[in-house]
């Protein structure tokens, strides 16, 4: 079993801290909104849509923690907190979606109750604005299963699948995206192996996922990102799943830098390329993968691995932590909702609506 990765309660956010796994599982805990969205920007906890729930929990937090007294002073204050919260990371669209939905929720029951709030008022305010939080986590779990069932029986038997970077349990609260499918595909005995890539420079494959494997006793080995296209030539592999960020309205796909380069291996290897992802990844607004914002992180966490400097003191480097595969190398997106296959706009469009 995988360790909780957030516990909600009315005194905080209890985050398991993944900067310090596998080695160690250990909490921390967010009491605001500001301490949700540092705990989200400084990686304590990863993943599209956990961010996402812990947004919506932090957003919840915030509104328990400084309780509004007036419709006014609930709007400014929510207004406030979803923009501190949607600051954290750029590219994942969960954290947008989940911090707007929580706003909206907060907007109408402002709109509904106009003028100060009686105690009754204010305490309805909490509870709705807290069942609302619990709402964006259950559906994230009941996704996550969803796009399990979906998503094996896509695969063929004796699988041998490869996936990148952590979308599994650790970055959704549930069994994982990417990773549930394996998971779930294991569960029905079609998973003869699977490799992760350990996804440089932030090594969610190498600290995360191959954890997670190992721990759900699926039949797996750890690779480096570079021995990718010879695994695939030589060791059979016939499926690659990788999560997502954030999918445009065309299907293409923001995901963890590397996955772009996967995808072109897998066209040339014509094995399929699998997206699973949960229907709000999918960023209507975004009408092809040009205009998702590529987040930069810190260049130190290419130059540096466990504290120690491994380039050139002085070196230049880039950090794009993300970067967006096109379209038509997709085989298919799984969602909660099925299979989006062949991946282009209109299809896409007629599986939203
Ligand atoms: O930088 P991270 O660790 O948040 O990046 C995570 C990924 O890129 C995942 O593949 C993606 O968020 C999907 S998680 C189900």
């Amino acid at each position: 079993m995988i360790p909780p990765r957030l516990k909600f309660s009315r005194k905080g956010l209890q985050v398991l801290d993944q900067r310090l796994l596998p080695d160690r599982i250990k909490y921390i805990t967010a009491r605001s909104a500001a301490a949700t969205a540092a705990a989200i920007k400084d990686m304590a906890l990863r993943g599209a849509p956990l961010i996402g729930c812990a947004a919506a929990d932090g957003f919840a937090l915030e509104m328990r923690r400084l309780k509004p007294a007036s419709a006014l002073e609930l709007k400014k204050l929510a207004v406030r907190t979803a923009d501190l919260l949607k600051a954290a990371r750029p590219t994942a669209v969960a954290l947008f979606y989940a911090a707007d939905r929580m706003l909206a929720r907060a907007l109408a029951f402002a709109a509904a109750n106009p003028g100060k709030f009686s105690p009754a008022a204010r305490a309805e305010f909490i509870s709705i604005i807290e069942r609302e939080a619990r709402l964006v986590t259950s559906e994230d779990e009941a996704a996550c299963l969803a796009m399990g069932r979906h998503g094996a029986r896509l695969l063929p038997k004796r699988c041998v699948i490869m996936t990148h970077c952590n979308a599994g349990a650790l970055a959704t609260m549930g069994i994982g995206t990417a990773v549930g499918v394996i998971t779930a595909a294991h569960k029905l005995g079609k998973i003869s192996h699977a490799y992760s890539c350990e996804t440089r420079p932030y090594l969610q494959g190498a600290r995360l996922t191959i954890w997670e494997l190992m721990r759900e006793g699926v039949p797996s080995e750890l690779i480096t990102d570079n021995m990718a296209a010879h695994i695939i030539k030589t060791c059979g592999v016939n499926a690659i799943v990788v999560g997502a960020d954030r999918i445009a309205a065309n299907g293409d796909t923001a995901n963890k830098i590397g996955t772009y380069g996967l995808a072109v291996i897998a066209k040339h290897h014509k094995i399929p390329f699998y997206v699973a992802a949960p229907t709000p990844t999918i960023d209507t607004q975004a009408l092809n993968g040009d205009v998702i914002v590529i987040e930069e992180r810190s260049t130190k966490e290419v130059t540096h691995i466990k504290g120690a400097c491994i380039a050139p003191r002085g070196v230049k480097v880039r950090h794009p932590a993300f970067d967006v595969t096109p379209a038509n190398l997709i085989t298919a997106i799984i969602t909660e909702r099925g299979v989006i296959a062949p991946v282009t706009r209109a299809s896409v469009k007629k599986h939203l609506a």
